[in-house]
């Protein structure tokens, strides 16, 4: 199956069992935008749980906060979003549809490794266990041939980024002979700046109105409350600020599923720090962030860091995390070194003063900032698409099942019964009944015992607890492990602490 096969099917999966669907869909899709259904919420909630423990109550010096979606437009003046955050957008005069300069450019590069990496499968088939990849890869004339090509292009691109070259984006990509993948011609418009925030109104009456945005990132709400929560609590600097909330872009390449949102939630902290000790603590975060990811357990290998080389316009240091999605490796989490850009702008557009007196040194300043910020709806794709397994079993058969970490499952415990006859379905809603007071818990009753496991494997339910009739007289339950399929007898006293054990997120919190 390749790349794309896998996201299709990773987004009819979702669809059908209940995680995602397409937003305002009777309507033909809103694109871009989309809702979490029964078990998609579960699942996201279980992550927003991990991320948010991990910060405020792993951390002695890390404090949660939930501002507002609404600022004062002043924000966004002194955050630089107003003149800053732009993407450079080309039409494409015969199929009218707008792209992404960069993305174009990055997609042809993409292709050229493609190319790459075909060949080294190839020679790998070719050569067998003598094949050395590393020296095929620095003396193969067609690799070498494609890899120069490849960084010509991309330092081409990132200079062009870097001095806001537009002309020089569209020279590229007429010299690249990039066609619209629809119109299939290279009828291009120039390239010109697009600001990516959505705006609306705020007010009553026409003349009292303003213009107002929705936030493009949580962060400036944490900046905005910077004062207060230095004020009204103990926190002393080095520090963070957490928040989970909903972020808005106008995203001009709107694909890839969840990947790429209009509207989409982030996980982000700021963590306020003396200047000068900025990068010790941009080093620690990135451990720190890195070592949370392999906590979740979804392989070592899928994750890689990738430092920025046109970096934002309030950073001095910003790396991404990497996962290995369907469509390669992609940013998932920004980590980023944003100096004193944003409180010292805000202090200078708002009048107000946003220093830190620091007690230890007895000096007064504006702290720099180290901030991780992390979409929930990329970590949300990365597990789903690591989680979804066809498995070939013993009798031939195959079980299409969803290998979640247990500590973020939706559903941790489905209660069978055998049949619904002699006193069993009793026993096991009375069983059902007490293990919902602390577990996601579903009643499962309807088909074969055989058809009720595809069932909730296909959902990520770690455990399946079936009553029987030795039930009855010995008060024990079959429990059946969804990734061994083995079953063991338990005394039913014992489930909830069995439960426990294998699906508390406290599991991944002391990994980290
Ligand atoms: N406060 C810094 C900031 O917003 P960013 O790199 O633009 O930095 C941070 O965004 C994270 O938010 C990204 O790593 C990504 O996971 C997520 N993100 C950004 N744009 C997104 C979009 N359109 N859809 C889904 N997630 C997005």
């Amino acid at each position: 199956m390749d790349n794309n096969d896998i996201l299709k099917k990773v987004i009819s999966y979702s669809k059908a069992n209940g995680f995602i669907y397409q937003s305002s869909e009777i309507y033909d899709g809103l694109s871009a935008v989309y809702d979490y259904g029964p078990y998609g919420s579960e699942l996201k909630n279980n992550l927003k749980e991990f991320w948010w423990k991990s910060m405020t109550q792993m951390n002695d010096n890390i404090v949660g906060i939930d501002s507002s979606v609404f600022m004062d437009p002043m924000t966004w003046k002194a955050s630089g979003h107003i003149d800053a955050f732009n993407d450079p957008l080309i039409d494409n005069k015969d199929s009218k549809k707008r792209y992404r300069a960069d993305v174009l450019i990055e997609d042809y590069i993409f292709k050229i490794s493609s190319k790459v990496e075909k060949e080294v499968k190839k020679a790998r088939k070719r050569f067998g266990d003598k094949f050395d990849e590393k020296v095929f890869r620095e003396t193969n004339e067609r690799v070498l041939k494609y890899s120069n090509h490849i960084d010509e292009v991309s330092s081409k691109m990132n200079s062009c980024l870097k001095s806001n070259d537009l002309q020089g984006l569209k020279n590229l990509i007429d010299s690249l002979n990039i066609n619209d993948p629809i119109s299939g011609t290279s009828n291009w418009t120039d390239v010109k700046q697009f600001n990516l925030m959505f705006s609306t109104e705020i007010g009553a009456s026409s003349d009292s109105s303003k213009k107002i945005y929705l936030r493009p990132e949580t962060a400036q709400g944490i900046f905005l409350n910077f004062l207060n929560v230095v004020n009204s609590t103990r926190v002393k600097i080095p520090f963070g600020i957490a928040q989970i909330g909903k972020a808005f872009r106008n995203e001009i390449i709107a694909r890839q599923f969840i990947f790429r949102m209009r509207e989409f939630e982030q996980m982000e902290m700021q963590f306020f720090v003396e200047p000068g000790s900025e990068m010790e603590w941009y080093e620690k975060w990135k451990e720190k962030r890195m070592n949370w990811h392999i906590a979740l357990g979804l392989g070592k290998d899928s994750y890689k860091f990738h430092d920025h080389e046109n970096l934002a316009h309030y950073a001095n240091a910003a790396c991404d995390i990497e996962f290995n999605f369907p469509m390669g490796f992609k940013e998932l989490e920004g980590i980023h070194s944003r100096t004193d850009f944003d409180l010292k702008n805000h202090q200078k557009y708002s009048g107000k003063k946003l220093n830190y007196f620091d007690q230890k040194s007895g000096s007064s300043y504006i702290p720099y900032v180290v901030e991780t910020s992390i979409g929930l709806d990329r970590l949300f794709l990365s597990v789903m698409s690591s989680a979804l397994k066809t498995e070939k079993l013993d009798e031939g058969s195959e079980r299409i099942v969803l290998k979640l970490p247990f500590e973020i499952s939706p559903i941790k415990v489905a209660v069978m019964p055998l049949n619904d006859k002699d006193g069993l379905s009793e026993k096991a809603i009375k069983i059902y009944d007490d293990l919902k007071l602390n577990f996601n818990t579903q009643y499962d009753y309807k088909d074969s015992i055989g058809k009720r496991y595809r069932r909730q494997d296909s959902i990520g339910t770690p455990f399946c607890v079936t009553v029987d009739y030795d039930s009855l007289k010995d008060d024990s339950v079959t429990i059946r492990n969804r990734d061994s399929m083995k079953q063991e007898r338990i005394p039913i006293k014992n489930l909830e602490n069995h439960i426990t054990k294998f699906t508390s997120i406290n599991n991944l919190l002391r990994k980290i």
